[in-house]
């Protein structure tokens, strides 16, 4: 069982990266499941239906999110009848749609799970705690459970890695839009990286316009973030292979494509 999951899509350079490049990551890498996050795909924060149906279009199982989640506000009129739609799942128990989600390829069951990290990011539940009651639903189920963890900070996302070791298949970071080299089997067969990366401008600062991010740094005057409409772009991913029979990793492995790192099909 392999898993493609590709990072944070920034805006419409990033959806035009999904279009182009999810298909030819497909045919190369034939994985079973593909999951995108897609928490900063509309204009760079929230998502629309009509961009989380053309995820699904293009051949994604599961859109996970994160601390952008209802920041377009079409998101409420969808988000019910969205069944493949994960938000993070330590969210208030009020709020509407869903922190885990079960897709079935082949007979066999994948639960995604998205949960979102308290350091540096608005108040939220335990994460901790809320991946154990989620993982004790899971595993009645499946051995294949997969974890976006939507954190800023390295260390929590390390230790939930660690926390998680041996009872699912992989916790990926997502969030800090820079992919990171720490891609490992943990000890006990728990797939992690700390941060996938993203999807979008590959010349703004974190898949913003970095003249209007520098100008921040620079007056410390309120700006409003932009997404770069033009420019060079980047898709970053990971591919995860899992064992058939016990839903533990074998290999997770980093995709990036810019013009630095060109794609061979
Ligand atoms: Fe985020």
């Amino acid at each position: 069982m392999d898993i493609l999951f590709v990072g944070d899509v920034v805006g419409s350079p990033g959806r035009d990266m999904i279009t182009e490049y999810v298909p030819k990551l497909k045919e190369k890498y034939r994985p079973h499941i593909t999951i995108i996050n897609g928490e900063n795909a509309a204009g760079g924060k929230g998502i629309t239906e009509k961009i989380y149906r053309s995820f699904l279009e293009v051949g994604a199982q599961a859109v996970t999110m994160g601390n952008h989640t209802w920041d377009n506000r079409e998101i409420f009129e969808f988000i019910d009848k969205a069944k493949y739609l994960v938000r993070p799942a330590n969210f208030p128990e009020n709020n509407p749609g869903k922190g885990i989600v079960y897709i079935k390829m082949n007979q066999i069951e994948v639960a995604v799970i998205n949960l979102q990290g308290r350091t540096f990011l608005p108040p939220s539940d335990d994460p901790f705690l809320k991946a154990d009651e989620l993982i004790a639903e899971a595993k009645e189920r499946t051995p294949f459970i997969f974890v976006d963890f939507h954190g800023e900070a390295t260390s929590e996302k390390q230790a939930l890695g660690w926390y998680l070791d041996g009872r699912v298949s992989a916790v990926v970071g997502t969030h800090t839009h820079v992919q990171t080299a720490d891609n490992r089997v943990l000890p006990n067969g728990t797939a992690y990286i700390s941060d996938v990366g993203m999807t979008g401008p590959y010349d703004g600062i974190l898949g913003m316009d970095r003249e209007i991010v520098l100008k921040r740094f620079l007056t410390n005057l309120p700006v409003r973030f932009e997404v770069p409409t033009t420019g060079r772009t980047q898709l970053s991913a990971v591919l995860i292979q899992l064992d058939d029979k016990t839903g533990l990793a074998k290999k997770i492995e980093r995709i990036l494509i810019n013009e630095d790192h060109p794609f061979f099909s």
